[in-house]
């Protein structure tokens, strides 16, 4: 086992040890979440953040090229040559003063990161290049992942490139299409169950650990490890100033726990003098974190949480049934896995959840469509929580917020496509149809209303 780099469990009352050469998404001990785990003091790490430019100007380099790589001294749990790149990473941050009326921000205080410009079209190309390189490390020949879409089109996709077996196990009817048609084509063998998400979560762990598959779902600590790089990016695309919030949606999230630990690593390191704070947005209609972290209080206290308060909130939602429900499927999920990382992370940046509606949710995703770069529905959900915490004063007008924008527009095209079409809101843009012949083509276009760019 290497001393430099290992994993450990994330339980401290057992905070067993593992090489990062084993394999495993629970701690066999106690089956609690595993971290990696870096001795920063014996690894070379540079001693600013603006070491990192360096490498733009090397775009030969496969690793200095990737988003994900390009910071590998900061996530360096394995060498260069298992290291896989498919371009992940090349994504930007961008004020938005759209988005930023909307919400009602002052102009440019509001940023959009928007990962939907990875390979697969979602942040997930963040983690699987991660992930990847560990399966490399391990050998692994054949990976598996439950998906509500985005894992698993990211999967198949990372899973060709590594000349990797690639089983997705997503739920009946709650994936949408672009995901789907995605999984499909890259050739991943695709697994229907009649479920939802947490039933195929709960399945692919018992089928991982009965075939032994490779599992590549956030529950892998290495995924986690490339997401931390999102936040690189952003601090990147900020001049490395440190904004004043992160917004994110929340559905397995897996995204706002490497985030904290990016934040905590980078202040450990003395790369960045503060942290941002982190707001979770959870859809309504599957809002486990809202319910736990913010109406029941529960808190990670340096990893003493009150499990009692989780159980019993998870044997009520089996006791009824439960099962959670929203159009942003993304993030359709009542039991997520990290939970507790989760629950660290919102402890490191002095974090905040919301739950935000379907119709929140579309009408910030329309406000994205149309003054920026367009994303899925659980995208939005930072938008729509952005408006909300400012509605509540959470948020000043003037603090610098960036919101991450985690899947691409097309994506879903349906429920914009529907919006659009069934007048659901007030940014629906229907289109007019007309008889084929010039003077009422012409007549259209004088009457119909536009709307190009008027809230830039
Ligand atoms: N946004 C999008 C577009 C997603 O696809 C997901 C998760 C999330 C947000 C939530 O991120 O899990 O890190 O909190 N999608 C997973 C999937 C579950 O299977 O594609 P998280």
């Amino acid at each position: 086992m290497s001393e430099q780099v290992y994993q450990r469990c994330l339980n401290p009352g057992c905070g067993a040890t593992y090489g990062v050469d084993e394999s495993y998404f629970a701690c066999p001990a106690c089956g609690d979440l595993l971290d990696v785990v870096y001795d920063w003091d014996r690894l070379e790490v540079p001693d600013s953040l603006g070491w990192f430019e360096k490498r733009w100007a090397s775009r030969q380099n496969r690793l200095d090229f990737s988003g994900v790589w390009r910071f590998r001294e900061l996530i360096p749990f394995c060498s260069d040559s298992y290291r896989i790149s498919i371009g992940e990473g090349q994504t930007i941050l961008q004020p938005n003063d759209g988005a930023a009326k909307y919400a009602n921000c002052q102009a440019d205080r509001v940023l959009l990161q928007y990962e939907g410009l990875n390979p697969s079209g979602s942040f997930k190309d963040n983690g699987m290049t991660a992930a990847f390189s560990h399966a490399k490390l391990v050998r692994a020949e054949h990976v598996a992942c439950a998906s509500t879409g985005n894992t698993s089109a990211s999967v198949a996709l990372y899973a060709h490139a590594c000349g990797m077996k690639c089983s997705v196990f997503i739920g009946s009817g709650r994936i949408a299409y672009g995901k789907l048609s995605q999984a499909l084509d890259f050739g991943a063998q695709t697994i229907q169950i009649q479920g939802d998400f947490d039933d195929c979560m709960r399945q692919v762990q018992n089928v991982c650990r009965e075939l032994k598959l490779y599992l590549v779902n956030s529950l892998n600590p290495f995924r986690l490890e490339g997401q931390k790089t999102i936040m690189y990016r952003v601090l990147e695309g900020l001049g490395w100033q440190v904004p004043d919030w992160i917004i994110v949606p929340g559905g397995n999230l897996g995204n706002s726990s490497s985030f904290g630990k990016a934040f905590a690593e980078l202040k450990q390191l003395g790369l960045i003098d503060r942290i941002p704070r982190l707001a979770v947005i959870n859809a309504a209609g599957a809002n486990t974190l809202y319910d736990l972290y913010e109406k029941q209080g529960v808190r990670w206290q340096g990893g003493q949480l009150n499990m009692k308060v989780i159980d019993d909130y998870y044997a009520q939602l089996n006791a009824t049934g439960y099962r959670p429900h929203t159009l942003a499927t993304a993030i359709e999920i009542s039991r997520p896995v990290n939970l507790k990382k989760c629950l660290r992370a919102l402890e490191i940046c002095n974090g905040v959840v919301r739950e935000v509606s379907d119709e929140e949710i579309l009408e910030a995703k329309a406000v994205v469509g149309r003054y920026g770069l367009g994303c899925e529905p659980a995208s939005a959900a930072s938008l729509a929580g952005l408006k909300k915490l400012r509605a509540e004063q959470v948020i000043g007008a003037d603090e610098k917020v960036v919101c991450i924008l985690t899947g691409h527009q097309l994506k879903d095209p349906n429920i914009t496509v529907t919006y659009h079409i069934e007048n659901k809101g007030q940014y629906s843009n229907r289109p007019f149809e007309v008889e084929n012949d010039i003077s009422k083509v012409i007549e259209a276009l004088q009457t119909a209303s536009g709307s190009c760019c008027s809230g830039r």
